[in-house]
């Protein structure tokens, strides 16, 4: 068990999730549930607050804010990154501004200087200045004037920070999603495009918007000329992945489970091309990469008619890899065993899901705003492997949730966040009947939610 969650909870184990359930949705309408996560929930888990790529060289720092929280992680040596609370010990101002409007803060530093009184510190957090410290009588030492830090790690190419002092590692908090995830490198891969926006529904009601594929045929109806959407749903330990489920014996494919896989039709050459694309173009060019829709349109020039579809993505994958090994991306090896059991897009507890490629990633990320219980902060982004020296320059865009911002499947999506969040207020709303096979992610994040929280337990449905 996760130790920062052993609250105990006798009501539900992982063999529940199983079985017919129900959570209740105080977690996200209740404004007291909300002020709880403060204390309860968020200084006790490791958050993934941002990528490495963003602060390469010596001084490079980025502002990670969650609620009245807000931290610097700057990286203070070639092969050392550190983690502060973004706070001057002498009378509390931030040291490095965070304007609501702004996403992250980014910049260089050689040392903190505090606008205020001008005390000085180095990047290892010490202090370095201060106005005339005699002035103290000899009661200022080290330890009262330097920075103080919250835990940090990385994994992927993400950096997390937790603000337990004796929390678990990072490696022990992500296991086993971070096994399972390793093979696929994400560590070298770059942001594609980054936005973010304010959006009118709970953190939660949003980040699992993204836990489930068993949405696509009621929302991304036009998917469904393209592919078979059934999909599983299953937890591991604190976290949780979703992947497809192929239910007819003639098209199973090795990698059926992930976004890569055959599409739907008579003639796989055909529906798997029709698939890809689809998903590249309409999901703002981030659930395939060109290579990959290249490789697939090729497909009927190169296999004969009849080819099973096992073999039209065996074929797929082959040639996109030659392709990018001609342009310097190497793919990294991923048995279709492995790439099975990855599956389609993982959540990782509390808040950061993965839908993952061999060499893409499309992300998500959603955290409170405040403490209104009704709006949080989401952010998406995709992740590409590229040759060395050709990664883009991207910024945090701040995008309205708009189709022509953010891509047709996403502006999908968002047409029905802000709507769960009002229609679960209703009183004739009798409670939520999440899908044992399809939703399972989402019953056991509020499985463990309710762990940290100490209340809120899912519970049997009587049959
Ligand atoms: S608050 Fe920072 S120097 Fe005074
Ligand atoms: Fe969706």
């Amino acid at each position: 068990m996760n130790k920062s969650a052993d609250i105990e909870n006798p009501e539900i184990s992982i063999e529940d999730l199983e079985e017919p359930l129900t959570y209740p949705v105080e977690a996200f309408l209740s404004p007291e549930y909300a002020k709880q996560e403060r204390e309860r929930l968020w200084p006790r888990v490791w958050q993934m607050a941002g990528r490495l790529e963003d602060i390469p060289e010596v001084g490079d720092y980025f502002t990670y804010n969650i609620l009245d929280e807000s931290i610097i992680i700057i990286r203070t040596a070639p092969d050392t990154i550190k983690a502060y609370y973004n706070v001057c010990p002498h009378r509390g101002r931030q040291l490095i501004n965070t304007p609501d409007d702004e996403n992250t803060v980014r910049g260089r530093k050689a040392n903190f200087v505090c606008g205020f009184h001008g005390w000085t510190y180095d990047l290892e957090g010490r202090n370095t200045y201060v106005l005339d410290p005699e002035d103290w009588k000899g009661a200022l030492n080290a330890e009262r004037t330097c920075l103080s830090e919250p835990k940090v790690d990385t994994w992927g190419g993400w950096v997390y920070i937790n603000m337990d002092p004796d929390c678990e590692s990072l490696r022990d908090f992500l296991e086993p999603a971070a096994s399972i995830l390793d093979p696929f490198e994400l560590g070298k891969m770059r942001y594609k495009w980054r936005q973010w926006a304010i959006y009118p529904c709970n953190w939660k009601t949003a980040i699992e918007a993204f836990m489930e594929p068993y949405h696509v045929a009621g929302t991304h109806t036009q998917l469904l000329k393209y592919g078979e959407f059934y999909a599983y749903s299953k937890a591991y330990g604190i976290h949780g992945v979703s992947g497809f489920d192929e239910r007819d014996p003639d098209r199973k494919n090795s990698q059926s489970s992930s976004v890569t896989r055959a599409g739907k039709g008579g003639d796989p050459r055909v529906s798997t091309y029709e698939l890809v694309r689809e998903n590249y173009e309409t999901v703002n060019y981030s659930a395939a990469t060109e290579t990959l829709v290249n490789a697939a349109k090729r497909l009927v020039d190169e296999l004969p008619e009849g080819t099973p579809a096992d073999q039209v993505i065996a074929h797929m994958m082959a040639s996109a890899k030659a392709d990018d090994a001609a342009r310097g991306v190497i793919w990294p090896e991923i048995s279709p065993e492995h790439m099975s059991e990855a599956g389609l897009a993982w959540s990782l507890f509390p808040n950061q899901t993965i839908l993952q490629g061999v060499t893409f990633a499309l992300c998500y990320r959603t955290r409170p705003y405040g403490d209104d219980p009704n709006k949080c902060i989401f952010e998406s982004y995709a992740l590409e492997r590229y040759p060395e020296g050709e990664e883009p320059v991207t910024e945090w865009v701040n995008a309205e949730p708009t189709a022509e911002k953010w891509g047709s499947v996403l502006a999908q999506d968002f047409a029905n966040m802000e709507w769960v969040q009002k229609g679960m207020k209703s009183r004739g709303f009798r409670g939520t009947l999440p899908n044992p096979h399809q939703e399972r992610k989402i019953t056991n994040f509020h499985r463990v939610l309710s762990q940290y929280m100490g209340t809120g337990s899912p519970r049997l449905l009587d049959k």
